[in-house]
Order: structure tokens, then sequence, then C-alpha cells
């Protein structure tokens, strides 16, 4: 490293001898992983590959207590290190050592261990903590929900910060243990393999365990009373579903739809290749809000989902995302095409599969029924801008994309794509650039253009139906 000399040359070479070399290149990490849209999302200079967390939920009094460990590799010389977190912390321990820590921003920890984290060593850190979710706001909003008989974790791009401390970006994917002490009576439902579930003093811990990479938001925690169903897929894996006892009208039309999560997973094996991770199901606890999501093998769903009866379509769209999200995750929230166009089209696929109308009737129609001056199409699905995230543009004409691909390389080409690109990407991250460029290079064919038209330029594009089909 150079240094600027603005002292006589007796001083600097003096100054150089007293600042040993280590010290100079250990700096503290930076407070944000570097994500266009959320700065503050994620950390520098580490990468966590694992989290261990034991907690305490009191239903009555919202109160979460417990500890994280996280083991987590330091990817430069490290002073100090951020945490995404926003309950209280009591303390922190680095490598056994008692850290000193400061909140800063409204979901930031900066944490300053006794001794600098060495580049390429694993270190542990152990966070102790307590407070009520629902009481931590961010801009007045808490991502978790309470319920007449518990609390929920599940929410995107954020929820880890309400529950535990992390470097809270899909960019550092980690291994979980969640071990959850509850109520005798109450279950907690997590993400994974239930390992076991027992009970003493009146309160009852159940330990699930996620053996593959897990972004942070996909993490869950369901606490509450569940009514319990389990099954085992065809090659074996367990299924474990959740419905809350307080589903009113809705709990038939939950059930009929989540209970046949084994068999949408056997098709979708057939559409993007074997299934990612070690156990499938889904919970629908008795939440007000009213969308869906796909925590990491075991998605969470609104009761509102099934309010007009069965609806496997959003089964079909949160178990799709376990390919197309949760093994192959964003490396930047401005890539959530990547997601939510592949989960949209899924359902398609699954409407053509059920003859209740192909991808390109489909296709067509959601073009159609939108006209030019809809502002609907000002939104680019390739970089729809944090607050457009999740606007029906990311996911209807993410879609028609896709359609429009699949029209252009022809179903031999497209499907070998749609398998291929998460057998590829496994367990990894990527950007819309990338799948672009692997799309090109499985097809033979320039495909730059039609990406640069249905994903990067506002306006309703020209969408010509395939050939076959033409009047
Ligand atoms: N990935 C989720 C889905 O596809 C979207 C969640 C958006 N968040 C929300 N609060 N609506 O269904
Ligand atoms: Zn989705």
């Amino acid at each position: 490293m150079h240094r600027k000399v603005i002292a006589p040359s007796v001083l600097a070479a003096s100054l150089l001898l007293v600042i040993p070399a280590s010290a100079a290149s250990s700096v503290p990490g930076a407070p944000g992983i570097g994500d266009s849209y959320y700065p503050t999302s994620g950390n520098g200079g580490y990468d966590v590959s694992h989290y261990d967390l034991r907690l305490k939920y009191e239903p009555k009094t919202d109160l979460l207590e417990g500890t994280a460990t996280l083991l987590a590799t330091a990817t430069q010389e490290l002073s100090r290190f951020n945490l995404d977190f926003g309950l209280k912390v009591s303390e922190i321990r680095v490598n056994g050592a008692k850290a000193k820590f400061a909140t800063s921003g409204a979901h930031e920890l900066e944490v300053t261990p006794t001794q600098a984290l060495e580049k390429g060593k694993q270190a542990s850190v152990v966070v102790k903590y307590a407070g009520k979710p629902s009481e931590f706001k961010v801009d007045g909003w808490s991502a978790w929900q309470r319920t007449p008989d518990g609390g929920v974790a599940a929410q995107e791009p954020d929820s880890a910060v309400w529950w535990f401390p992390s470097n809270d970006h899909p960019l550092d994917k980690a291994t979980f243990d969640i071990s959850v002490n509850v109520p005798d009576g109450t279950q907690a439902i997590s993400n994974g393999v239930l390992q076991s579930q027992t009970s003493k003093l009146g309160w009852t811990r159940y330990n699930w365990r996620s053996n593959k990479p897990q972004a942070t938001y996909l993490a869950t925690l369901a606490v509450g009373k569940f009514d319990i169903t389990t099954g085992t897929t065809a090659s074996g894996l367990p299924i474990l579903n959740a419905y809350s006892k307080d589903l009113g009208d809705n709990a038939g039309a939950a059930r009929a739809s989540v209970e046949r999560t084994g068999e949408v997973a056997e098709w979708l094996e057939s559409v993007f290749g074997p299934y990612p991770f070690n156990a499938l199901g889904g919970y629908v606890p008795n939440v007000p809000s009213g969308f869906a999501l796909e925590t990491q093998s075991r998605p969470f769903y609104s009761p509102r989902q099934f309010a007009n009866g069965a609806n496997v379509s959003v089964v079909v769209h949160e178990l799709a995302h376990q390919w197309y999200g949760d093994s192959v995750s964003v490396d930047n929230w401005k890539d959530i095409w990547i997601n939510e166009g592949f989960a949209r089209y899924s359902q398609w696929l699954w409407s053509e599969k059920e003859g209740e109308g192909t991808a390109q009737e489909l296709a067509d129609w959601t073009y159609r029924t939108r006209p030019a001056d809809d502002p609907f199409w000002q939104v680019k699905p390739g970089d729809p801008g944090a607050d457009n995230q999740f606007h029906g543009a990311v996911y209807d004409r993410g879609a028609i994309a896709i359609q429009a691909l699949r029209n252009e390389i022809g179903d031999e080409k497209f499907f070998k794509i749609l398998k291929g690109w998460p057998t590829e990407h496994a367990y990894g991250n990527a950007k819309v650039g990338d799948f672009v460029r692997y799309a090109e290079k499985v097809s033979g064919k320039p495909l730059a253009q039609l990406f640069e038209t249905w994903l990067y330029t506002p306006g309703k594009p020209a969408f010509a139906p395939p050939s076959s089909q033409s009047p």
C-alpha cells in the first residue's frame, strides 16, 4: 500500500516502522454487500457458512429470546464488521471473547472484536438477544406478523432482521439449524427436516435443519397451533405441512392445495431436474396478509390464497421458486426476474399440462388484456427498481418474455434450458445477463435483442404468435 509522504522522509520512515503492515490492511467491513436497490443489505468482509439459532418464543407476550451462533470466514483482514439485526443484543462473542458492539442506522450492528479477524480464517460469532419482533419497525412497519396464537417471519426481500442477526443478502447463503422452544401445545415450524421434538418444563423444543445453502430471507419461523400432516416423496424426502387450526372457511381449500405439494414437486422435477433440498412442505398460518412466499423447502401461504377454493397454482409458483430463486438465487435484487418470471411461467406450464390453457394462450391473453397505454408496460422486468420489485410486470411481462424465448428457439431447446439452468447453477447466484448468455449458448441463437426488448425497454413490445398459430 502506498502512502502519501507529507512529512520529512525520516519521520515518514519512523511512522512506517510503528505501523505494522497488517494493521494497514485491517479495515472495517462495509455496511452493505453492494446491492443496487438496498445499499445496507448484507455486509462486506465476511461470508457466513452456517447459522445455529437457539430461540424461545412466548406467543402471549411476543417475546423472542435466544442465541445465534454464526460461522463466518473473513474475506479480508477485518478490524470490525457489521451484522444486520433489529432486536436488542446483550452480548456478542467473537472466537470466544467478548466483542464491543454498537447499533448504527435502523438495523445495523457494528461488531468490533478484540482481535482483528484474519483473512481466510473461520470465526465463530455468538450473539445473545431478546426482543418483541412486532415492536421493531423499519419505516413504521414490521415484517413479523403476530397471530392470535403466535407469530410468523416470512417476507421478501427482508425478514431476518426481525428474528436473527445475519449477513442479510442472497449473495451470502448458508446452512441453518433452527431450534425453537415454545409453550406445550404450540408448534414451531421452520425450514427443512424436523430432526427432533422434545418437551420439558411445560415447553416443547422443535429442532429444524436445512442442510443446503439458504438465503437469509428464505429462513422462516412460524409459531402457533397447527394441524400437521406428513408424507414422503417418490424419492424418499420427508413432506411436512402445517395448517393453522384457525383457518375458518379456508381450511378445506388450503389443505386441498398444499397437500398436492409432493405431486407438484414431482412434476416440476420433470421440467427443472432434481429437487434441490432435503425436505418439502408448506404452511398456512392465520396471518392477515395475503401473499405467499417461497421460504426454502417449506413455502408460506396466506389463508387468503385459498379464499376461492383450492389454488394449486400458487403451490406451483412457490415450489417452482425452490429451483428458480432458492437454489439459483439473485446476485442483486435487481435480478428479480430470474425468480418471478420463471415462477409465473411455471404456473402457465401447469395450466398447459392440466388442459386449462397453454402457456402461449395465457401469454397472449395477458398481452391483449393490457392496452399499450397501461402503465404496466413502463416497468422494466429486468430492472424494475426497488419500488417495483414485485410489480405485476416482473411476473406477467416477465413470463411473456419467456414465452417469446420459447417461440424463438422452439420447445426442444427451450426445455433443455429450463432444466439445464437450475442444474448448472444449483445452490449459486446469477444475474439476468448470465441467463441470457446461457440461453444463447444452448440455443445457438443470438438473443440479446429479444431480451433487450422484453426486459429492458419501456413500452408495449410486439408479440407475434408462433407461426403455426398465425391467422
Ligand atoms: N416471492 C413472493 C412470491 O412470489 C413475493 C413476495 C412479495 N412480498 C409481498 N409482501 N407481497 O409470491
Ligand atoms: Zn414468486
